[in-house]
């Protein structure tokens, strides 16, 4: 069985090859960063757009990698939500169409939870064992799911307000730095010295496993305030200072609340995925609270923790498999709870 995957959420076009025997065999990612930069965020209608003009040609590209026709694709999994609606529709009126023509099903998949299988990409060796809890930390979401098996999850916690990834992303526009600014937020961090500046840990003093990242963007619009009053401008030291003070906060909270859901569940393996799961200083804070819970984390390689078409590929496969399918009428959700 070979699924051809389609991931349109929002600013990456992602289109894989998924075969039940060899796994991966195709993976074409197009990012349309570099469009939406100049405007500070992502502009929806340009992301409908642009991803009109590269579905189609990524899904050729994605054949040839493979050394595949159209005839040898069983199925299609298309991203069919959360996400921006505009985008969402243009991914899933792309492979309705295709499995229509080609006469084979299709699903539509929920972009998180192919985040949260993304790890299962990896060599069998590297792959979680169910039960799990993942922590997905991406752009849009920040939640804890008890994950019992494929489509056996529930949600335990999530952000009341900003994701992590959205508080990394203003953090690091306050900082002056390029949407999306999570992964440039991390290298200023990495010049610091450390230390000068304590951030809170927002929600942990309290029980529970919700998350509320929006006062730590206000910390550091204080603190950054408060030097741009004392000494007239910010200095590379000082943002460096302040992006580590950030950084130290969302990870030790992440940590905290981790802990919280594996005492919870009694489970000893968490995956994280999602676009922060990139963040190393965040997967070497997990790796020390799993070294000391004595049980094991799991993350999906760096190209599989950002959007791509590999991880829809791999649910659809899975949901194909299983006899599921979505019917002719093509229909996004762009909120969908899991
Ligand atoms: O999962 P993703 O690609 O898209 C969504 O579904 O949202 O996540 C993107 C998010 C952005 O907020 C980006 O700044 C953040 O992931 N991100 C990082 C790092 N790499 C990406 N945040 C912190 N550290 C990183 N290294
Ligand atoms: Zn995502």
């Amino acid at each position: 069985m070979k699924i051809l995957g389609i991931e349109t959420s929002c600013d990456e076009t992602g289109v894989a090859i998924y075969d039940e025997q060899q796994g991966l065999i195709a993976n074409q990612l197009y990012s349309q960063i570099a469009l939406h930069a100049d405007y500070g965020g992502v502009v929806p209608e340009l992301a409908s757009r642009d991803h009109i003009r590269k579905t189609l040609p990524l899904i050729q590209q994605a054949l040839q990698q493979a050394n595949l026709t159209a005839q040898d694709i069983d199925g299609i999994a298309y991203t069919a939500g959360p996400g921006l609606v505009g985008a969402l529709l243009v991914g899933t009126t792309i492979a309705r169409s295709l499995a229509y023509a080609w006469n084979i099903p299709a699903i539509g998949v929920h972009h998180m939870e192919g985040h949260l299988l993304a790890p299962m990409l990896e060599l069998p060796e590297n792959r979680p064992q169910f039960p799990f809890v993942a922590l997905l930390v991406s752009g849009g979401h920040t939640q804890l799911v008890q994950v019992e098996g494929v489509g056996r999850y529930q949600l335990l916690g999530e952000s009341i307000d900003d994701a992590a990834g959205e508080a990394f992303d203003k953090t690091a526009k306050l900082l002056g730095l390029d949407y999306p600014g999570g992964a440039a937020l991390s290298r200023l961090a990495g010049k610091s010295t450390a230390g000068r500046f304590l951030f809170p840990k927002p929600m942990t003093d309290r029980p529970g496993l919700d998350f509320s990242f929006s006062g730590l963007k206000t910390a550091a619009a204080n603190t950054i305030n408060q030097l741009i009053k004392q000494q007239g401008e910010l200095s590379e030291q000082d943002k460096a200072d302040i992006a580590h003070a950030f950084q130290i906060s969302v990870v030790d909270t992440l940590a905290i609340k981790c802990k919280r859901a594996l005492t919870q569940t009694g489970y000893n393996r968490l995956v994280i995925a999602g676009g922060v799961s990139a963040n190393q200083q965040l997967r070497q804070g997990l790796q020390q609270l799993m070294q000391q819970l004595k049980g094991q984390v799991f993350y999906p390689a760096p190209q599989f923790c950002t959007d791509n078409g590999a991880m829809i590929a791999y649910v659809g496969f899975l949901r194909l498999k299983n006899g599921e399918q979505s019917d002719l009428a093509i229909e996004v959700k762009p909120r969908w709870s899991m």
